[in-house]
C-alpha cells in the first residue's frame, strides 16, 4: 500500500520514515505504462520509491491546456499502488506556492528558449522552479524522468550539475504503444482519427533512424524524416523536426545524436524524439 502525503508537513513525516536510497518520480498525474515504467525503474535502482502528482500551473502558458489536463488521482493512487511506490505526495496549489506564484524561478539559460521553449516561452521556466521544489521537499538520491520530455531530461541534468543539487538524474527511454505512439498524458485527448494522425510523429523518427543505419549523413536522415512526416495525414502541423548532438547542440553531427519532433494534431501539442547514430563516411 502506497502512503498518501498532501501537505508538506506530512510528506516531511513520512519522507523521514524511508529508509535507504530514495528515488523520486515526478508526474503531473493522468499516469499511464511510461509513469509505470519510471516507478518500476525507480524500484530497481532504489530502496524506496516517493511519486508526486501535481498539475504545475506555472509551466502552462495562456491559452494552453491547464484547466483541461486530465485529472484522475483515484486511478492514478492505484497504479502508484500497483507500480509498487511507497509514498505518494500530492499537493494542492497552496501547499507548493503558498506565498502564491513565486518571483524567483529558475532560469534554464539559452536551450530553455530553444525548441519546446521557443513554442512554449516560460514553460522550462516553470518545469525547473516546481522540480528544484521538489527535490528540495523530498530529497531523493535518484530522481527518474522520461526521455520522452528530451528537452526537459537535458535542462534537469544541466540544473543539478549548474546549481550543486546533490541527486543523481536517470533518463528512463519512452514507452510506445505497438504501432509506435510515444505514450503521453496528452494523448487522451485525441479523438480516434487524430490518434492515427499523431502516427506521423513517430513515422518521421523511425525513416530518419532507418536512413541513418543506411549510412545516410545528417541532411538526408533529416530529409527521410521529413518526407515520412509529410506522407502523413495533413491534418498533423510540423512545429519542429530537428537533428541535434545528444546535448541538443544543433548539428552537423557526427556519432550519437536525436531526432526531435513537435506537432499539432487539431489542438493538441504533441512531442517524440528517438536516438539515432550517424556515422562517419570512410
Ligand atoms: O514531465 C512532467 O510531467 C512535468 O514536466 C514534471 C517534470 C512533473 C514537472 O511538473
Amino acid at each position: 500500500m502506497s502512503e498518501l502525503a498532501h501537505t508538506r508537513a506530512e510528506l516531511a513525516a513520512a519522507r523521514g520514515r524511508l529508509t535507504g536510497r530514495v528515488g523520486v518520480v515526478m508526474t503531473m498525474g493522468a499516469l499511464h505504462e511510461g509513469h509505470e515504467a519510471l516507478i518500476r525503474a525507480a524500484r530497481e535502482q532504489a530502496d524506496r520509491v516517493l511519486v508526486t502528482i501535481f498539475v504545475n500551473p506555472l509551466q502552462f502558458g495562456p491559452g494552453e491546456d491547464f484547466d483541461r489536463y486530465p485529472r484522475t488521482i483515484e486511478t492514478d493512487l492505484e497504479i502508484c499502488r500497483r507500480a509498487g511506490a511507497d509514498l505518494v505526495f500530492a499537493p494542492s496549489a497552496a501547499q507548493m506556492y503558498p506565498g502564491g506564484e513565486p518571483g524567483v524561478r529558475v532560469s534554464p539559460g539559452p536551450l530553455g528558449d530553444d525548441l519546446e521553449g521557443s513554442s512554449r516561452p516560460g514553460f522550462f521556466h516553470g518545469v525547473l522552479t516546481v522540480v528544484l521544489k521538489l527535490l528540495h521537499l523530498t530529497r531523493p538520491d535518484l530522481a527518474f524522468f522520461g526521455e520522452k520530455d528530451f528537452q526537459q531530461l537535458a535542462l534537469i541534468r544541466q540544473m543539478v550539475a549548474d546549481l550543486d543539487v546533490p541527486v543523481e538524474i536517470v533518463g528512463v527511454p519512452t514507452v510506445r504503444e505497438p504501432d509506435g505512439l510515444a505514450l503521453s498524458s496528452r494523448n487522451r485527448y485525441l479523438a480516434s482519427d487524430q490518434r492515427v494522425a499523431a502516427l506521423s510523429l513517430s513515422a518521421a523518427l523511425r525513416a530518419g533512424a532507418e536512413a541513418a543505419e543506411a549510412g545516410s549523413d545528417g541532411g538526408a536522415v533529416l530529409a527521410a524524416a521529413h518526407r515520412a512526416f509529410a506522407a502523413g495525414d495533413p491534418a498533423t502541423k510540423l512545429d519542429y523536426l530537428v537533428l541535434t548532438d545528444p546535448a541538443l547542440e544543433p548539428g552537423p553531427v557526427v556519432g550519437p545524436a536525436r531526432l526531435l519532433v513537435a506537432a499539432w494534431v487539431g489542438d493538441v501539442r504533441l512531442i517524440d524524439n528517438a536516438a539515432i547514430r550517424l556515422d562517419p563516411r570512410p
